[in-house]
């Protein structure tokens, strides 16, 4: 096991929640289940909800060992650390996914409001199929019912920034997930 850091860039870090190293094994072996269940796809897209998503898919798709392409959309939902259930596009995609295996890559599934919505959206569009990648998964707050096909981790309820994760922005650079101590935290 490496070193695990004692000191934190950021003042309202509470603790390690998921290291580094662990995720390095998480996600190439997702990258490996993509390579299996992808082998007869000749048009792959990783569809990447910004800007969360960043570090996760750019680290997965060196694992996948298939012809891809990647897009991204912007999406909002949240204010500060709660869902407002309301989902707004920011910005679009720009490839045409009709007739695409599309994997839509989001960095944490929490009430589950906006993969339910950008699933639904990105169905009319008519992929040639569409499955939904997570890095991470807080089962426990799910409002709507949705399917995850690839997760990389479950987490209980804890507002966790790091690995592509903000709070208001900061905390993306963080090589690994940590939970966030709220007493600590000034916006
Ligand atoms: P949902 O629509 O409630 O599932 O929220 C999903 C979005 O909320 C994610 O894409 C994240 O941007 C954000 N989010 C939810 N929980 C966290 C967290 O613990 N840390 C950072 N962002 C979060
Ligand atoms: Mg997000």
């Amino acid at each position: 096991m490496k070193p695990q850091p004692t000191t934190f860039p950021y003042p309202f870090i509470g603790r390690i929640i998921i290291s580094q190293e662990e995720i390095e094994e998480r996600v190439s072996q997702l990258g490996e289940l993509i390579t299996r269940d992808y082998q007869d796809s000749q048009r792959l897209l990783l569809l990447g909800l910004l800007r969360g998503s960043v570090m996760f898919i750019t680290d997965l798709m060196r694992k996948i060992q298939r012809p891809l392409t990647m897009d991204f959309m912007s999406v909002s939902s949240y204010s500060g650390s709660e869902s407002s259930g309301f989902v707004r596009i920011d910005s679009d995609h720009k490839t045409n996914i009709h007739g695409w295996d599309v994997i839509l890559i989001d960095d944490i599934v929490d009430s589950g409001y906006t993969i339910h919505t950008i699933r639904k959206l990105l169905l009319d569009r008519r992929p040639r199929s569409l499955r939904v990648c997570a890095f991470l998964d807080k089962v426990d707050k799910h409002k709507v019912d949705i399917a995850i096909d690839y997760c990389g981790f479950t987490i209980p309820d804890y507002f966790v920034v790091g690995y592509g994760l903000d709070i208001d922005e900061k905390g993306r650079n963080l090589p690994y997930i940590a939970s966030v101590d709220l007493e600590k935290y000034q916006a």
